[in-house]
């Protein structure tokens, strides 16, 4: 089998470069050893520093205030891992992956392969953020494929909604939304979702979406005019708890 130079098997990960993003930015031997005995314990077996973000010379999937993503290995399957910042102000992952399981069990969200203080592993996503699929996106069909994405993200937080778990960050839906390379929209990253909030997740996204910046312009563009008016009057509705109608009126508004 050919060798795989961005592979790195668990014992390797203590060393540079692998050993400040395991444990970052500082790079700690006691958190590293710490972090290694999770990843042992989550049954995975080695991490490939490959992906769209680079630092500290290895390429990875994702940065965010709380963890480091990359791709890991488990049973051969590639996965996705977050590794904990030790700078993070979450003391530990336990309670995301909790919340990650929750909206499993709505159907949304990468699935939650394990967690621990230091670790969560989950399906890997492959596909692009949003704006950048949107902008990717050429030729003939090209609004019923957005429709297609549009509508059952929108359904997603429908769900989560009546359900009673808030994402917290999709009214900046740039970086937790990923269109999977088969046009299936995905949520990303349930570190500030809570099950003890009111939810706006609908009513944020289609906000972000639709009402936003430089987003809404690009799906008018596709999707076609949009009446501001009516969908603010949907969204006010939504909010006042006639969410299902809502969500029709709404749906015929955007045109999907
Ligand atoms: N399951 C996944 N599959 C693929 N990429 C992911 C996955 N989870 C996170 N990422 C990437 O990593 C980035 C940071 O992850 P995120 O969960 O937002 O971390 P944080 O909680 O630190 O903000 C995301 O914006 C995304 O690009
Ligand atoms: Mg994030």
């Amino acid at each position: 089998m050919a060798q795989n130079s961005s592979l790195a098997r668990l014992s390797s990960l203590a060393k540079s470069p692998y050993n400040r993003l395991v444990a970052y930015p500082t790079g700690d031997g006691e958190e590293v050893k710490s972090r290694i005995r999770q990843l042992e314990q989550l049954e995975i077996t080695g991490l490939d520093f490959q992906g769209r973000l680079k630092t500290d010379r290895l390429s990875i999937l994702g940065k965010g205030v709380v963890g480091i993503v990359v791709i890991g290995l488990k049973n051969n399957r590639r996965i996705a891992v977050k590794i904990r910042r030790v700078d993070a102000r979450r003391p530990s992952l336990i309670h995301e992956a909790e919340l990650l399981r929750t909206a499993n069990s709505l159907t949304v969200g990468p699935e939650c392969l394990g967690g621990t203080t230091d670790i969560l592993a989950m399906e890997l996503v492959e596909g692009q953020p949003l704006p950048e699929w949107l902008e990717s996106l050429m030729g003939r069909g090209l609004r019923s494929r957005v429709r297609s994405v549009v509508k059952p993200l929108l359904e997603q937080c429908v769900r989560m909604d009546a359900y009673g778990l808030d994402h917290g960050e999709l009214s900046r839906a740039h970086k937790n939304v990923i269109v999977s390379n088969d046009d299936v929209p995905r949520i990303l990253d349930f570190e500030s979702a809570s099950l003890m909030r009111r939810p706006s997740n609908f009513t944020s996204l289609a906000q972000y979406l639709f009402l936003g910046g430089s987003i809404a312009k690009k799906m008018i563009r596709v999707l076609g005019p949009v009446n501001r008016g009516e969908l603010l009057r949907c969204l006010r509705d939504y909010k006042a708890g006639g969410w299902r109608d809502a969500f029709e009126a709404t749906t015929k508004v955007l045109g999907l």
